[in-house]
């Protein structure tokens, strides 16, 4: 199996010092960039030109979570600022598989993302469009809240869809992930694991991804 994919949010770091607190987690493969705007949740955080200044400071894998209403409207700024992977909400999405193909033929990874109360079963039949669904194990709108390990019966079941169609798509989860819950949620069948809190609340957040990284792979 690949190695276990970690993400750190942004949203926990010091957005004054950005490119530092970048520059301290090179080791990590993907950076989660949360966008909100304080409408499809209730905070609001920051949006396209804060990625493109990002974009600008690292050459790593820009993991977009949307976290907004009409993402439609929106996609195409994210995209132009550097995005590599773009994850809307399906419940906030018109039409999922027409957003998904339209991320693809821009060249950048499609994503979709489900709130704890969204059902996965809808989602099952298109997976082949999305290179990643993103599942929520918190409710989205505010770092540093606790995992919800009900959430798990959803990777699960998207794991076992996933293999026995031998398709690519990856399992992405997100809220909560600590070096206490990694290691179930790898279990469960996650490939790529969001941590904000458990990255940057940590005295030295480099050597706190690389532990994530360690727990994750010994579950998977
Ligand atoms: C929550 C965001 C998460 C959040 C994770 O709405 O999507 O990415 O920053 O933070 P932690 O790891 O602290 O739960
Ligand atoms: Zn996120």
């Amino acid at each position: 199996m690949r190695q276990p994919i970690i993400a750190p949010s942004i949203l926990s770091a010091d957005f004054a010092r950005l490119d530092r607190e970048i520059a301290a987690i090179a080791d990590a493969d993907w950076v989660h960039v949360d966008v909100m705007d304080g409408h499809f949740v209730p905070n609001l955080s920051f949006g396209a030109p804060v990625l493109a200044a990002v974009d600008r400071v690292t050459d790593q894998h820009l993991d977009v979570h949307l976290m907004i209403e009409n993402p439609e409207r929106w996609v195409d700024d994210y995209i132009a600022a550097g995005a590599d992977s773009v994850t809307f909400h399906v419940e906030a999405a018109a039409d999922p598989v027409a957003l998904a193909r339209r991320l693809r033929a821009a060249g950048v990874g499609a994503g979709v993302s489900l709130r704890p109360g969204t059902p996965i079963e809808p989602l099952l039949e298109h997976l082949g469009e999305f290179d990643v669904v993103l599942v929520m194990s918190v409710e989205p709108g505010f770092g540093g809240q606790s995992f919800m390990p009900d959430q798990l019966d959803k990777v699960r079941a998207l794991r076992a869809e996933i293999d026995a169609r031998g398709l690519d798509t990856l399992i992405e989860i997100d809220g909560g992930i600590a070096p206490a819950t990694i290691g179930a949620a790898a279990a469960a069948g996650c490939d790529a694991f969001v941590a904000g809190s458990a990255v940057y609340g940590a005295g030295d957040p480099g050597a706190a991804v690389a532990e994530l990284r360690r727990l994750a792979a010994a579950e998977r």
